[in-house]
């Protein structure tokens, strides 16, 4: 997810270099991708948060809609770097337990003789509400968006010639908003991460979706003609290395790294493995699957994070390490020698009690499902397609 913003930053500052008609606008589920964040993290994942404000106020964000994964972060520490950022958090239909609303409900951006209004709404489709519900302070409610999104046009309609909505629902409620509520020039969508190559056409609007993760730049330019027609060609630009990485990025992700690093280091953790991991227990028994697990990059995946000094982030930790933050698992703060690696427990589960009594037998296949936890389709798009031959690159 970082990775795209070395990408992006050097993107848009070259394409406002020709072009300075440009809105950059966000539908949420930006600044953090976490439900659950335990209270031992919550500052590294304030800190990431905070990292990409600053990233996306240097590119010059315009508006950025708030998701449920933004309120995961908490009410109260959204409002302070708010402030603390001059953030221009948009939503129009969240409110607390007094009905007020949490944050503006729109911006107006002026580009060139065109008052462009972007207004943010939260979905309220069961599946939002009950993410909401789940993870989210129980004394918010979400207003109904189609009816927001039309007494907010009402309102500013004299001062705004075209207007953005960035939702953040499923598809078809993009289309009972576009369709629904006159005025609507364009629905940025969020949450459901489609990638639409051709935006949706409802009626002289748009409505574009571009992904997640930061894999792409949405870019959708409009002309309006005379008569109030508007055309609209899309581009979902990957972020490749045809895009080279922005330095100045650079320089403050490697500053967020130190930081993480500084929350997590109890002073002695040292960076190499000194320590026997807990699998060469494994050994004696199990000579061939020991021998072969050595040979495999499971067997050095945390000197992998070393080699990039990310060896304390736990966003990494959790795929490069043994059964991370599970009961006698690698933890973070820790940095538990010997559970460093993906050893044989990160697959075959807690085999505590079978080193007790070999008859207690571990999971003794743990297939396709194990894997995809850290080999997920956003990281190895091919993986589940090529599980046969993957194996038998690790097999033993
Ligand atoms: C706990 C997370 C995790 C699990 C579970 C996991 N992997 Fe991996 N795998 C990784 C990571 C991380 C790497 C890259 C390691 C590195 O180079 O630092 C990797 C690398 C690999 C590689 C390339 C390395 C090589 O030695 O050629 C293969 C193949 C692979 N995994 C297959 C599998 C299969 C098959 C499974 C399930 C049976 C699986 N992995 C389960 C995290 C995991
Ligand atoms: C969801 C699980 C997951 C998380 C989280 C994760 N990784 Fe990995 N990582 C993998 C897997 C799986 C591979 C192996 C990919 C492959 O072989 O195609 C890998 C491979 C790598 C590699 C390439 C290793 C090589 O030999 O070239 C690097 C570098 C890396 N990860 C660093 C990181 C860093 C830094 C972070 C934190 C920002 C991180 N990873 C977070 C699963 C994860
Ligand atoms: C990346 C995941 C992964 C890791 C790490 C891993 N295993 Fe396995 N292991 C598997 C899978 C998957 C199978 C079943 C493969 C099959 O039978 O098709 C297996 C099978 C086994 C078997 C049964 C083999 C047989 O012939 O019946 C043993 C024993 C075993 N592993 C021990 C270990 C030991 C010991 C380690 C650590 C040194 C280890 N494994 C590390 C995934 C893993
Ligand atoms: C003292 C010897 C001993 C040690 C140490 C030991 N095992 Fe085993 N393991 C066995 C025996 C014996 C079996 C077969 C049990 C049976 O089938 O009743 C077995 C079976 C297994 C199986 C299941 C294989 C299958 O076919 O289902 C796995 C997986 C496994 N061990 C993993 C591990 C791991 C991982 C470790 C280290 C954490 C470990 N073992 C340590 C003796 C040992």
């Amino acid at each position: 997810m970082l990775g795209g913003l070395y990408k992006k930053t050097t993107y848009l500052n070259e394409y406002r270099k020709t072009q300075k008609n440009l809105i950059v606008v966000d539908s949420g589920d930006l600044l953090n991708e976490h439900y659950k964040i335990k209270d031992s993290f919550i500052s590294s994942a304030r800190l990431k948060a905070e990292l990409i404000l600053k990233i996306y106020k240097s590119v010059g964000i315009d508006a950025i809609n708030v998701g449920e994964l933004e309120l995961v972060l908490g009410v109260d520490y959204l409002k302070d770097i708010e402030k603390k950022y001059d953030v221009p958090f948009v939503s129009a239909n969240i409110v607390d337990d007094k009905n007020q609303l949490l944050f503006k409900p729109y911006v107006i951006k002026k580009i060139e003789n065109l008052n462009v209004g972007i207004i943010g709404v939260m979905g309220n489709s069961p599946d939002v509400i009950k993410l909401m519900n789940d993870n989210v302070e129980s004394s918010l409610t979400v207003l109904d968006p189609v009816e927001t999104v039309q007494e907010k046009i009402a309102e500013i309609k004299d001062k705004a010639d075209f207007i953005i909505v960035l939702t953040h629902d499923i598809m078809n409620r993009n289309w009972k908003i576009a369709r629904g509520v006159e005025g609507v020039d364009v629905i940025v969508g969020g949450h459901q991460k489609l990638k639409l190559k051709t935006p949706y056409n409802p009626k002289n609007n748009f409505i574009v979706e571009s992904g997640e993760k930061g894999q792409y730049q949405g870019m959708i330019e409009i002309e309006i003609a005379s008569d109030g027609t508007k055309t609209a060609t899309n581009t979902l630009v990957p972020f490749n290395d045809k895009i080279i990485d922005d330095k100045d990025v650079k320089k403050m992700i490697d500053e967020y790294n130190q930081e993480v690093t500084k929350m997590y280091t109890i002073g002695t953790a040292e960076k190499e493995d000194t320590v026997a991991p807990r699998s060469i227990r494994c050994n004696e028994c199990h000579e061939e699957a020991y021998g072969g697990w050595t040979k495999t990059d499971h067997a050095k995946a945390f000197q992998t994070l070393v080699n990039k000094n990310m060896q304390f982030n736990p966003d990494c930790l959790s795929c490069h390490t043994t059964r991370f933050e599970e009961a006698g698992g690698f933890t973070v703060t820790a940095q538990e020698k010997d559970l460093r690696n993906i050893q044989c427990e990160s697959c075959h589960g807690d085999s505590a009690a079978h080193m007790e009594d070999p008859s207690v037998v571990p999971q003794g296949n743990p297939g396709m499902e194990t894997c995809i936890k850290c080999h997920t389709e956003h990281r190895c798009p091919d993986f589940q397609k090529n599980y046969t031959q993957e194996w038998e690159k690790i097999k033993h």
